[in-house]
């Protein structure tokens, strides 16, 4: 009992002194749509709740350019950022910069959330990174214009082509000259693997990199996928989408300008907001499939948060990063922005599932995305990745055939892996 009661003194101790001294912590946050305002929200509560302060930092949109950027700052050892929102592809490249978040947040809270994010965050043992939120790449349509046309929502890439054209056609003969069949993201970047990515697996063309390091990209499939899409630019799509990432395809769409897009959850929140001149006149759907043979599927996105092992404040940062990942926090993120939770029973939650209907029923495309090969080819899939978003850009841009320009990315890739051993 003695002892009981003297370790209880010395806790009480020691977390008058904790709370005396509160910390300033900085978290970097995307700003994609509602993301940055979102953080700020969170990160307020928490520093109301325990009497700390917090410093959010917004980072580029781009995840390409935001991971070039964390480089930097990681590389120099910087203490200046606590917190970092990371790319559920990076754990492989940035694990070395995290503490172990397993000795820091209780089991119970670590175990709400999909084992297969819990496992992508874990790297040599360490979970180095908490799941945020998830991601999967779907298709938005404007349900209002495929009424007034007769049409259904395209089963098939082929069939999204004709209907996105006959609708374009249609409303540009009646006076919107702006008007564009499908918009999506093309831009040289991260963002772009996603979308080929999905346009590839969708053909049955697999997943780049397969999961035993071969290189499987230079096959038919792919070509047929990727030359199909090149027939989309200066059709459906305009010359401009070889620029676009996930914002501009959206301000495209909430605008009223587009019949199909291909963009995260994220834009739901933001097209059916009142500002939007879309609102209640869009609807989502699986990603088609490529042909009767293929199969809908969506990339696998998302974010965690990480305490770098440069933090001076890493234990109060870890409690910042347990209570933004919370079942609560994710629940307000889900209601409010349309971020797709990372813990499993938010799928069941009535109140998540009224903001967002298709939380239920796209679950399975959630739960069933189809992952970059980040996991294989560990530190240098960000290189990996260039390689194909720039062969994809040559395709898309009409300076390389779909066959030609995946012959010669496989022989790239190969070098990069070193014949396979990434
Ligand atoms: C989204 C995804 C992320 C992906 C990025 C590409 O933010 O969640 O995983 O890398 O888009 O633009």
């Amino acid at each position: 009992m003695r002892t009981v009661l003297s370790s209880m003194a010395v806790a009480t101790v020691a977390l008058g002194a904790w709370s005396a001294q509160a910390a300033t912590i900085s978290i970097s946050c995307g700003a994609v749509g509602l993301e940055l305002e979102l953080c700020q929200q969170g990160a307020n509560a928490w520093a109301e709740q325990t009497g700390n302060e917090v410093n959010v930092i917004s980072t580029p949109n781009s995840a390409t350019e935001r991971l070039a950027l964390y480089q930097q700052i990681l590389a120099a050892n910087s203490a200046d950022i606590d917190v970092y929102q990371i790319d559920v592809i990076w754990p492989g490249t940035l694990a070395n910069h995290f503490i172990d978040l397993a000795e820091h947040i209780p089991e119970d809270q670590i175990s709400q959330h999909f084992p297969a994010i819990v496992e992508n965050n874990t790297v040599d043992g360490a979970l180095v990174a908490m799941p945020w939120f998830t991601d999967a790449g779907i298709l938005y349509y404007r349900s209002d214009l495929l009424e007034k046309y007769g049409k259904q929502p395209p089963v098939t890439w082929q069939e999204l082509t004709e209907t996105a054209k006959e609708i374009q056609d249609g409303e540009r003969a009646e006076g919107n000259d702006k008007m564009l069949g499908f918009v999506f993201q093309a831009k040289a970047y991260e963002g772009l693997t996603c979308d080929a990515l999905e346009w590839i697996d969708s053909f049955g063309g697999g997943t780049i990199v397969a999961e035993d390091g071969s290189i499987t990209v230079n096959n038919e499939k792919a070509a047929e996928a990727l030359d199909l899409a090149a027939t989309w630019i200066g059709a459906i799509a305009p010359e401009g989408v070889l620029n676009y990432s996930e914002e501009e395809a959206r301000g495209v769409f909430q605008s009223g300008n587009a019949v199909f897009m291909r963009n995260w959850p994220y834009a739901w929140a933001l097209g059916n907001a009142d500002d939007s001149a879309v609102k209640g006149k869009i609807a989502v759907s699986a990603l088609p499939k490529g042909g009767e043979d293929g199969k809908h599927t969506g990339t696998l996105g998302g974010w965690q948060l990480a305490v770098s092992k440069y933090s001076a404040n890493a234990e109060i940062a870890a409690d910042l990063v347990a209570y933004l990942t919370s079942y609560d926090e994710q629940k307000r993120r889900a209601i409010e922005g349309s971020y797709n939770p990372t813990i499993a029973a938010l799928y069941e939650d009535e109140e998540v599932l009224a903001a967002v209907p298709f939380f239920g029923a796209l679950y399975e495309t959630f739960v069933n995305a189809v992952a970059r090969p980040s996991k294989v080819t560990g530190a240098k899939y960000n290189q990996a990745s260039s390689e194909f978003f720039n062969a994809a850009h040559d395709v898309l841009s009409g300076k390389a055939s779909g066959a030609d320009r995946l012959a010669d990315l496989e022989s790239t890739l190969d070098r990069l892996s070193r014949g396979g051993r990434w």
